[in-house]
């Protein structure tokens, strides 16, 4: 009787022991390729035709999408936190004044409706994310890229994380310094950086560089940048020529000392990333090459797994 116990007992704990062993290899793993095969086939595909369809009725939303991981990505790690709504008792990451240009909020929930429709429970927000920001990139013209699945969404988000946001006014060695501590090279910044391809910023985001008078800007675009503010804080300015194109006519932008923010043209200005501008503006297929690598690491900062979060039913709220 006692032996049987003793039997039955080792057998329990080989057992356990087995599990935990599977366990920590998925852990190991965290995300794959083909999370989705069996739970969601039509994950992807869903994501896809969704992004396409909002992307072909306003362009512009590509580059909220992009913008939107980033944020996400940055703050808390890529767990759909900027997704989230403030409640009574919590004001959230999208609430602060950083969000401003994060768009696209309608597009994330109107694809995870869909997905639920056909497997429920099953996809999470920051898989859906971190998929419609890769499908914007390849609708705008860029590079198309695989990433793995498998994030769950986190369940904090508070506005004051978004501190660690970097500013427009960050220097080369600034940026390269913040981007390195989340294990980024000074290639991915500038690559990364080449995301500015798309999109507009507001006047608030560059009016300092009017006032100081600051040299790294061409005088004639200082010009139409002082245009441009005359219309208000909010008044948005192209961050390269053809803002719904992902192409490399923003590293060019940099070289005639037309970027818009203080962060981008410091890429220029310093000798460490110049070389780096000056590869993408003479070839975009290094450009897009460098970009899609960085947007994968991007896309894997610091994910959750199944008991650090869960797979939301709604993306703005906790379940
Ligand atoms: C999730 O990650 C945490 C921290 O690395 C770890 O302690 C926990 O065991 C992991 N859980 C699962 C289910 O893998
Ligand atoms: C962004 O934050 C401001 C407060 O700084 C808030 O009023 C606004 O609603 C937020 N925008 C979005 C899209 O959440
Ligand atoms: C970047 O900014 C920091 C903080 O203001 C400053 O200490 C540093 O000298 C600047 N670096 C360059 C290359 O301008
Ligand atoms: C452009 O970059 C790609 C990828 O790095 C490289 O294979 C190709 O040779 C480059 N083309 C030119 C003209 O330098």
């Amino acid at each position: 009787m006692g032996d049987n116990k003793m039997v039955m007992a080792n057998l329990l704990s080989v057992i356990m022991l087995m599990h935990a062993i599977v366990a920590l290899s998925s852990n190991v793993r965290g995300l794959s390729k083909n999370y989705y095969m069996k739970s969601c086939p039509t994950a992807e595909q869903i994501v896809k035709n969704s992004v396409n369809n909002a992307l072909q009725a306003d362009p512009t939303l590509a580059a909220g999408l992009i913008r939107m991981l980033f944020h996400d990505c940055f703050i808390e790690g890529c767990d759909a936190s900027i997704l989230l709504d403030s409640t009574n008792d919590n004001t959230a990451e999208k609430d602060s004044p950083g969000n401003l240009s994060l768009r696209g909020y309608e597009i994330i929930d109107d694809t995870k409706q869909e997905i639920e429709n056909t497997c429920p429970g099953v996809v999470s927000c920051a898989d859906i994310l971190a998929m419609a920001a890769r499908d914007a990139v390849f609708w705008a013209g860029g590079p198309f890229y695989q990433i793995p699945k498998g994030r769950f969404d986190g369940k904090r988000s508070k506005i004051e994380d978004t501190k660690n946001l970097l500013p427009p006014s960050f220097n080369a060695s600034q940026l390269i310094q913040a981007f390195g501590q989340r294990g980024f090279s000074p290639k991915d910044v500038v690559a990364l950086s080449g995301a500015h391809t798309l999109g507009v910023a507001r006047c608030s985001s560059f009016k300092a560089r009017l006032i100081t008078l600051d040299s790294s800007v061409d005088s004639s675009f200082a010009n139409t940048l002082s245009k441009t503010c005359s219309a208000g804080d909010n008044a948005e300015q192209p961050l390269d020529a053809t803002r719904n194109d992902f192409d490399n006519a923003y590293f060019n932008a940099l070289q005639m000392k037309s970027g818009v923010l203080f962060s981008d043209q410091a890429l220029f200005n310093s000798p460490v990333t110049r070389n780096l501008v000056n590869g993408y503006a003479l070839n975009q297929t290094k450009f897009f090459f460098d970009f899609q690598k960085a947007m994968r690491k991007m896309s894997k900062l610091n994910v959750k797994n199944s008991s650090q979060g869960e797979v939301r039913k709604h993306c703005r709220c906790l379940n």
